[in-house]
């Protein structure tokens, strides 16, 4: 044997191990995803593997086997729940990732149907749990999962608790119509339940995907009916028309549905040729995390159904369909350390120190463990590999560990009980899952006390960075926000880098902050808890200054709208703790002391024809939405989060959605958006002026 064909056999001997391992590797993912709804590695681990094993029996097919997780599409079924095989066997889909990919699968359809019209239906692929209704003469009889694809569960019960689903088509139906679909949860009734479980200290989900599938399947459906879950239907299996007319394309199939009562993936459409999907797919990538639902691409399905049926399926996915995925927003990494950092109330947050990992497009290094409990729930440890999730703005977290992968010596972590900055023993009040230090000189606090108050959080002092509150605390010239306003430039000039001319200009903005200051900017700058911009208004507009609102007892407070007792509670600890009160009195001798001015923008909302109404604006107007509610607080009235008895004015525009049915049987005073000018206008035509744009001038003149 020469040299050459020994190192080929010895690669495909390595191949042919390879591909037992793929498969290994996904059957055991592919449980813990879809049986266990408890996955352990990224999709995009998942795909890659996946992927890998594709082309290694593309390459090798002599060594394909029958139970290849290549050929089926996904978990086993439950034993606790009863099991049923499909009609139609339910498909997975294929994916691409890449434009590149998206061509690819153009031209198998070109070579597979010469000629075939390149018209999609497309839509979001909606990350949640796949499943089949079935209908038989218009009545809701049999709901099951996907399963492995041939066999489901039965979750007839659980899903007739899921409120947007149709128990009874509209208008004719079919004799027998099986509708495919998918259960989801909005993202923020997700974000509720999450909320509630960890207040229940009971196991959170990971995502809305997870949390969809915990709560169908289910033995208790009385668990399921408590959650808000949606049912969006996207496709069918057998169909019996009886006398109807048989559908002929995926826009027509889309449309019936609709029209029989089916909520369907939200901006699903049409698109003529590569390009409008191309189109497509940029702004749904764009758009995604400003939906109100969980997605991971678009999927496309060839408009023509006669074109659809001569395609037909591979073993595991149609040919004529695709889903077209965004770069995962999740990666995996590993936790090198756990920090804690004290935040500026005192508060002690852990977070992972990761080896810097690319999350969507961002390189990740660390990430929020949010606290003692959550670290312990989902029992991470140093040292594990760990997924880590980032979603917009959000503040990267870390999602779980992988257990599979931990070392065998790895120890809980144990939180710490003393203050990491100061030393001194922290404190964990009853009911609160955070850690406090309580030491009022604590330099971390101090630290981050004093970037808050200069922050455009807070007074907005401009030329006071980080690395200058760095080197005034640590020198321990500056312990509160009173010192800084004490700096002289003669002194300031000792400093490292600091000459006469910057010196000059960091004390003259002190001076003018000082000048400035509201007591509405105050409020914010002093990082009192639960009193954030619409509080400090609130309170500004109702007190004279810190002096008459330290006076006012909780009870009176509480009358003051959208203030409840925690708040209240929270406003009266500031002012009975003696550091504070210290400062405040310094802050005064310093001449920091703003008074509320009664001026004639304030003299004017306090009359306009809006005044004292609580106002709400629900569905897409034709301006930003925070330019409408600066229109109404100009004129008056005062923006509400949500419909009560107490509402006076909902204001609707395009889509309103559930605000305006509750607004209507509570009898609610409704306009659209012309109304809502109308009422600006009608008072304007009496009073001088425009009270519209003042508002608008005078808020952003203060921003
Ligand atoms: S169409 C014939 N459309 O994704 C094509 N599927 O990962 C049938 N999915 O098994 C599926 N959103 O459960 C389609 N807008 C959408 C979808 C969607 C999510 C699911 C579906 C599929 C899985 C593949």
């Amino acid at each position: 044997m020469n040299q050459g064909t020994l190192q080929s056999l010895l690669a495909a001997d390595a191949d042919k191990k390879r591909m037992e391992e793929l498969r290994a590797f996904i059957t055991y993912h592919n449980y813990r995803y879809h049986t266990l709804d408890a996955p352990e590695i990224t999709d995009d681990e998942y795909n890659a593997a996946f992927q890998a094993l594709l082309r290694l029996e593309e390459r090798y097919p002599e060594w394909r086997s029958p139970d290849s997780p290549t050929n089926r599409v996904g978990g086993q079924v439950l034993s606790s729940l009863e099991t049923k095989a499909h009609t139609r066997r339910m498909y997975s889909l294929d994916n691409v990732f890449s434009d590149e990919d998206w061509q690819g699968f153009l031209k198998r359809l070109e070579n597979a149907l010469p000629g075939v019209e390149d018209t999609f239906w497309c839509d979001p692929k909606m990350d949640g749990l796949a499943l089949e209704l079935v209908y038989e003469n218009g009545r809701f009889v049999e709901a099951l999962t996907r399963g492995d694809g041939e066999v489901g569960e039965v979750v007839t019960a659980a899903m007739r608790t899921v409120r947007n689903l149709p128990k009874v088509l509209h208008g004719e139906a079919p004799e027998r119509l099986e509708v495919r679909g998918e259960v989801i949860f909005r993202r923020k009734d997700f974000a509720a339940l999450n909320d509630r479980l960890r207040k229940e200290n009971a196991k959170t989900f990971a995502n809305p995907r997870n949390a969809a599938a915990g709560s169908i399947r289910q033995l208790d459906t009385s668990v399921t009916a408590s959650r808000p879950l949606r049912f969006l239907a996207y496709g069918f299996g057998e169909v019996r028309f009886g006398g109807m007319p048989v559908w002929r394309t995926y826009a027509e199939v889309m449309e019936r549905l609709q029209a029989l009562g089916f909520e369907t993936p939200p901006g699903g459409r049409l698109c003529r040729g590569s390009g409008e999907v191309e189109a497509y797919y940029a702004s749904l990538a764009e758009k995604r995390e400003s939906l109100a639902y969980e997605i991971d691409g678009v999927v496309m399905k060839l408009d023509d159904l006669e074109a659809q049926e001569a395609l037909g399926y591979t073993a595991r996915a149609p040919r004529f369909a695709i889903a077209w995925k965004f770069p995962a927003q999740q990666a995996t990494t590993r936790l090198l350390d756990i920090t804690v950092q004290v935040g500026r109330t005192g508060v002690l947050t852990p977070v992972a120190e990761l080896e810097p990992v690319n999350v969507g497009g961002v390189i990740v290094s660390r990430a929020t463990l949010h606290n003692e409990d959550e670290i312990r729930n989902r029992d991470v440890r140093v040292g594990d590999r760990v997924v880590v999730q980032r979603a917009g703005d959000v503040i990267p977290e870390v999602v779980r560990a992988v257990l599979s992968e931990r070392a065998p010596d790895s120890k809980p972590f144990e939180f710490p009980h003393v203050c990491p900055s100061c030393g001194q023993e922290a404190s964990r009040l009853e009911g609160e899952v955070a850690w406090r230090c309580v030491n009022v000189s604590c330099p971390a606090m101090i630290r981050q006390s004093l970037t808050h108050f200069v922050s455009k959080a807070g007074l907005d002092i401009e030329g006071l960075g980080q690395r200058w509150i760095e080197l005034l605390v640590s020198s321990e010239r500056v312990r509160t926000p009173a010192d800084l306003f004490t700096l002289k430039v003669e002194e300031l000039l000792h400093y490292e880098r600091m000459g006469v001319k910057l010196a000059t200009k960091f004390v003259d903005s002190l001076d003018r902050a000082k000048k400035d200051a509201t007591l509405q900017r105050l409020l914010c700058a002093l990082g009192i808890r639960h009193v954030g911009e619409q509080t400090a208004k609130t309170l500004a507009a109702a007190y004279a200054d810190m002096d008459a609102l330290r006076a006012a007892d909780p009870e009176e407070l509480q009358n003051l709208p959208d203030i409840g007792p925690e708040v209240a509670g929270a406003i009266k600890a500031f002012f009975d703790d003696k550091p504070n009160v210290e400062l405040l009195a310094r802050l005064k001798e310093l001449g920091l002391w703003p008074v509320r001015r009664q001026t004639p923008e304030t003299a004017q909302v306090a009359a306009g024809p809006l005044a004292g109404m609580k106002v709400l604006f629900t569905g897409s107007l034709s301006m930003p939405r925070s330019q409408a509610q600066r229109m109404a607080e100009g004129a008056g009235a005062e923006i509400v989060g949500g419909v009560s008895r107490k509402l006076n004015l909902l204001v609707v525009g395009d889509e309103p959605g559930s605000k305006l049915e509750k607004a209507r049987t509570l009898g609610v005073r409704v306009v659209d958006e012309a109304g809502f000018l109308a009422l600006l206008r009608a008072e304007n035509d009496v009073s001088a002026g425009d009270s519209g744009n003042a508002a608008q001038d005078s808020e952003e003149g203060k921003g």
